[in-house]
């Protein structure tokens, strides 16, 4: 990214600052030709650990490691040029110590030059949360469903319902407190994620929170209809591209079997015609 692309980044004060205005609309994206398709159309780009589960095709999200972010963020970092790029803390790299959370947060943003990282965690991440962005490094919150707690909630439920909103209410406001920026709201219900919109001072990022909240993140391979091992009920697929795929990728290989291609486009001659022409892509 060029000194001049980078004065026109959103950035994380500006997401602060839309708290209550336009929705705010985010996308994750984990390579670079996907990330120069969605930046034009994002205020925030995600490279999530969703990629372990996506790309990597893991079963959950706990085997993603610092360098497969750091990987995936250098090749986000390429495609995007006006959106805030934000990196995920993956499981392990930041639950310990404030410390060690610093220490790998900074390695994140030196190597992939993104400008924030994301954290799962309420309020027992808010001192983490306080310690980094005192030091610099602006904190997306992420509550509700966290996905790297998946065995600990029993599966990818939803979180918050009767008795249990308090404790997202206080897993809410501690992350504002401590600085957060924003914060991702998964699979809330909505009279949850309404209230908290109300209450808390940052934007609130919903997947699967209803529209009450203040912007709203997808998966990108989910929304596009590319990651098909199952689908969550706050997903809508704007796209069937797997299905296309499935359908290109046998209709090559019917070509092949009946030497249908390549066809005579396909192939270079050896005509001083062709010669002339210098062929070569
Ligand atoms: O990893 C991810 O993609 C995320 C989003 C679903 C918010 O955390």
């Amino acid at each position: 990214m060029s000194a001049s692309n980078e004065a026109r980044a959103v950035t994380p004060p500006e997401v602060l600052a839309r708290k209550g205005k336009q929705p705010l609309v985010c996308l994750t994206a984990y390579t670079t030709p996907m990330a120069r398709l969605v930046d034009p159309h994002c205020d925030i780009v995600l490279v999530g650990d969703s990629v372990g589960m996506v790309l990597h095709g893991l079963p959950s999200t706990l085997g993603v490691t610092l360098d497969m972010m750091i990987l995936h963020g250098k090749a986000v970092r390429r495609g995007v040029d006006q959106a805030l790029m934000v990196v995920d803390m993956p499981f392990g790299a930041y639950e310990e110590s404030p410390e060690q959370a610093f220490r790998n947060a900074a390695r994140l943003m030196a190597e992939t030059d993104c400008a924030a990282v994301k954290i799962e965690g309420g309020e027992t991440m808010a001192g983490t949360i306080r310690f980094l962005t005192r030091r610099g490094i602006p904190v997306m919150a992420h509550i509700g469903l966290t996905p790297q707690a998946v065995n600990a909630f029993g599966g990818y439920k939803v979180q918050g319902r009767g008795g249990d909103a308090d404790r997202i209410t206080r897993d809410a406001m501690a992350v504002a407190d401590a600085g957060a920026f924003s914060v991702v709201l998964e699979k809330v219900p909505e009279a949850l994620a309404r209230a908290l919109t109300a209450r808390i001072a940052i934007p609130t990022i919903g997947i699967g929170a209803s529209p009450a909240c203040d912007g709203q993140i997808l998966v990108i391979d989910d929304m596009l209809g590319m990651f098909t091992a199952f689908r969550p009920k706050f997903v809508r697929r704007y796209a069937e591209l797997g299905r296309q795929a499935e359908t290109a990728i046998a209709t090559y290989a019917d070509d092949v079997r009946q030497r249908r291609f390549p066809a005579a486009e396909h192939v270079f001659g050896d005509t001083p015609e062709s010669r002339k022409q210098g062929e070569s892509a």
